[in-house]
């Protein structure tokens, strides 16, 4: 394994990006590989069996790849499993997780709301995230079908989004919360579409850059980090339509990268254009 081997990324789809964006502002120069797994989209309301071995698969990929380091870019398939591939592969596999601890040390009223998929909030991990963290204050949760499938539509602002937004924030600040934490990484792509909703007095969290800190710990406690001096490139992989994501990697990436098909062995999808 060498220094300047890729960091390997992966996400069920194209939240994964929000956290690429903050890696990228603390490390230009890694080089990175990312794995969009639109074909088995969405994981949120998938069995932990299921996700567990998707992150398997996508994990020897990367590895396959070169990888030097994982980042599960998904609070679901961290969720899931991630003490499993910590078990069993010994590169630094880093996960994501609903910022609780942040919500709770900004709110006012004593009550955050989390939004995330089915999956993250069912999670034996999100029960003892809670409990960890949570004495005094209240958690109050609400799953979000339907909105990480606007988003991969690039449906960002459109009726069907606005109103599946506003009816999950109003569940949660109607229940007092003050604080929303953004539990999975595709909501920070329209984090702007939430705050508005929910208004200029609730605070709206997102643990994008605390991932980034932690891959930069990671890495240097490893001794990974990259020396090259040069800025790093990306290469985007997906399990799913390659015209489809490409119009994703253009327009929330915009930067010209490569994306490539991934098809994988004993796969019925059919990935090509
Ligand atoms: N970005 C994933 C997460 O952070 C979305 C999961 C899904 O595909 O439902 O949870």
């Amino acid at each position: 394994m060498s220094n300047d081997d890729p960091i390997g990324l992966f996400d069920s789809g194209i939240g994964g990006l929000s956290v690429l964006q903050r890696i990228r502002e603390v490390l230009p120069h890694e080089n990175v590989i990312y794995v969009s797994d639109a074909g088995h989209l969405p994981y949120g309301d998938k069995p932990r069996a299921y996700i567990e071995k998707r992150c398997f698969s996508l994990t020897d990929f990367l590895i396959q790849n070169k990888a030097k380091a994982i980042v599960v870019a998904c609070n679901t398939a961290t969720a899931a499993a991630i003490e499993t591939l910590r078990g069993v592969y010994t590169l630094p596999v880093i996960g994501v997780e609903p910022g609780v601890k942040p919500g709770l040390a900004v709110t006012q009223t004593g009550v955050v709301g989390i939004l995330a998929t089915t999956e993250t909030l069912k999670s034996r991990k999100f029960e003892n995230l809670v409990s960890r963290f949570c004495n005094d204050c209240k958690v109050v949760v609400q799953e979000c079908p339907g909105l990480v499938e606007q988003i991969e539509h690039m449906d960002l602002s459109g009726e069907k989004t606005v109103s599946l937004v506003k009816r999950y924030v109003a569940s949660l600040l109607d229940q007092g919360a003050d604080t929303l934490v953004l539990g999975c990484t595709h909501y920070p792509l329209i984090s702007d579409l939430i705050e508005s909703v929910a208004g200029n007095r609730v605070r709206v969290i997102d643990t994008g850059f605390a991932v980034a800190r932690e891959v930069v710990r990671r890495l240097t406690e490893a001794e990974l980090l990259s020396t090259a001096e040069k800025p790093g490139t990306e290469i985007f992989w997906t399990t799913g339509n390659l015209d489809k994501m490409e119009k994703l990697v253009n327009y929330f990436w915009n930067k010209p990268s490569e994306v490539k098909a991934l098809c994988q062995a004993g796969e019925t999808g059919n990935p090509k254009r």
